[in-house]
């Protein structure tokens, strides 16, 4: 099912096969590979490849991975990840990234909005999970400003791909009354 989700100045949609340079470009940035458990590095277009046949083989059943386009720049400047999707218990886990020349601009905040919407009010979702590396400043912040509860640190957690480096993991939870809370003071940013 081919479901694209716009706000102001983001598609999130599904992916396509000639993403893989915009795949590249971003996920190949050692910053963004240090900070996510799985990418490795170096990042090659075989990687992206593999990534995007993975994320459409199984979109719509376990996952719904975004692919964020800047609609100015017609090119895919991170990913919005909805995976391990358990729509019988009602729960599914989250993970982004933003290509690291675009940061700080607000749109991994204007990207989760859009994603909260379509897991709570589309896909009836009850709770989401977000798993964060402690060592993570920007995305520790982000999840509590979207509203995300922090639940505790489970130690020594995650191994990161590219470093293996081993690290301790917050773990944040979102309810649809978090989201109800804060999402009309966050959605005047993004009209
Ligand atoms: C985490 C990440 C996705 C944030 O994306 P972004 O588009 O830059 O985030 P936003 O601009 O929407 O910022 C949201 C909030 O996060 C916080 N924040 C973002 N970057 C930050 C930084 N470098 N240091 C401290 N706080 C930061 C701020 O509170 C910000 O809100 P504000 O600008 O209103 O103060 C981006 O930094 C990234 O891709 N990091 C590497 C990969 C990663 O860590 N992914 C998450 C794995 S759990």
């Amino acid at each position: 099912m081919n479901i694209e989700l716009k706000t102001k100045r983001l598609i999130l949609r599904m992916p396509a096969k000639s993403d893989w340079k915009d795949i590249v470009d971003g996920a190949g940035e050692f910053d963004i590979a240090k900070m996510t458990a799985t990418i490795p590095h170096p990042y090659k277009k075989k990687d992206a490849l593999w990534f995007i046949n993975m994320v459409l083989k199984d979109w719509g059943k376990t996952r719904y991975t975004f692919f964020i386009e800047l609609k100015d720049e017609k090119r895919v400047i991170g990913v919005m990840d909805l995976f391990r999707i358990d729509k019988i218990n009602g729960t599914a886990e989250t993970g982004s990234w933003i290509n690291k020349k675009y940061w700080r601009m607000g749109y991994i905040t204007e990207a989760k909005i859009a994603l909260n919407d379509f897991a709570f009010n589309k896909l009836k979702l009850r709770r989401l999970d977000s798993s964060v590396f402690v060592s993570n400043k920007a995305s520790n912040a982000t999840q509590r400003k979207v509203g995300y509860k922090f639940e505790g640190t489970k130690r020594k957690a995650l191994k990161n791909k590219a470093t293996e480096k081993i690290h301790d993991v917050n773990i944040y939870g979102l309810l649809k009354d978090d989201w109800e809370k804060v999402r009309p003071r966050l959605i005047r940013f993004f009209k």
